[in-house]
């Protein structure tokens, strides 16, 4: 990271701030002076300013059940946002969403400070899995779980899906269980099946469950929740996830 944006973070101070600090002297890296705004900050570093340590604030990870009617966006002109749902209790510069959900979609939101552990999860390479609660307007058949094991063609994409797993709760509610984050990708898929989502539901991503937590509730990450996740996110069984909805 360069030396001006790190002190613009640690101490949310501005870009212009922080070159009259570099100008007049008073920024101390490693011991020595440096007036560089562009200095590279490569391993960790001691900063000072005007003698005092400037540290990065640590990272945060949280849950949050999202409502129905609220946005996956940090700002927006018209809905609520999952971010001013946090932002009482959270400082909110910085926050990243880590896989959006649509508006009328509830459930699950991974909410962080940290890109790279957000690109962990959300890069469509990983393949972490996501299991949605759905309900559609028609029961599956057979060949319809057929079609989602072997990956369904959506309207538009040059790529098949890859392969999903689908679980019957009942004759309309099925747990689906997906690999990727394509736009809109469960009410596509159910489209391409003739099919159509009424109500659809994050519970599970990459292992971690939403649990009791319950709507618009938020909390941290367990430090296993936020190593799992980065590291060795779990694919779970949906006969197992529906035994204890
Ligand atoms: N798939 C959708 O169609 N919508 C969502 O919100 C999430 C997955």
């Amino acid at each position: 990271m360069r030396l001006d944006k790190y002190l613009s973070h640690a101490t949310g101070a501005s870009r212009s701030q922080v070159h009259h600090w570099l100008r007049h002297k008073r920024i101390l890296v490693n011991g020595v002076l440096c007036t560089q705004a562009a200095h590279p900050l490569t391993e960790p570093s001691e900063v000072l300013l005007d003698g005092e340590a400037v540290t990065l604030p640590q990272d945060g990870y949280w849950m949050l059940h999202k409502p129905q009617g609220v946005v996956c966006a940090n700002t927006d002109g018209h809905y609520p946002t999952v971010i001013d749902l946090v932002s009482s209790h959270l400082a909110p510069h910085h926050l990243q969403i880590a896989g959006r959900l649509d508006v009328d979609t509830t459930g699950l939101v991974l909410i962080t400070t940290d890109g790279r552990w957000n690109h962990q999860i959300t890069a469509p390479k990983k393949h972490c899995q996501k299991i949605y609660r759905v309900q559609l307007s028609q029961p599956l058949n057979p060949e319809h779980f057929q079609q989602l094991n072997e990956g369904i063609h959506l309207h538009g994409e040059k790529k098949p899906c890859l392969a999903a797993e689908a679980f019957a709760l009942n004759t309309h509610h099925y747990l689906l269980a997906i690999y990727e984050g394509k736009y809109h990708q469960v009410k596509r898929m159910m489209a391409a099946l003739n099919n159509h989502v009424v109500n659809l539901h994050r519970i599970a991503i990459g292992g971690v469950q939403l649990s009791t937590l319950a709507p618009g509730q938020f909390r941290p990450l367990l430090p296993s929740e936020i190593t799992q996740l980065a590291n060795k996110p779990q694919c779970l069984k949906l006969a197992e996830v529906a035994q204890h909805l």
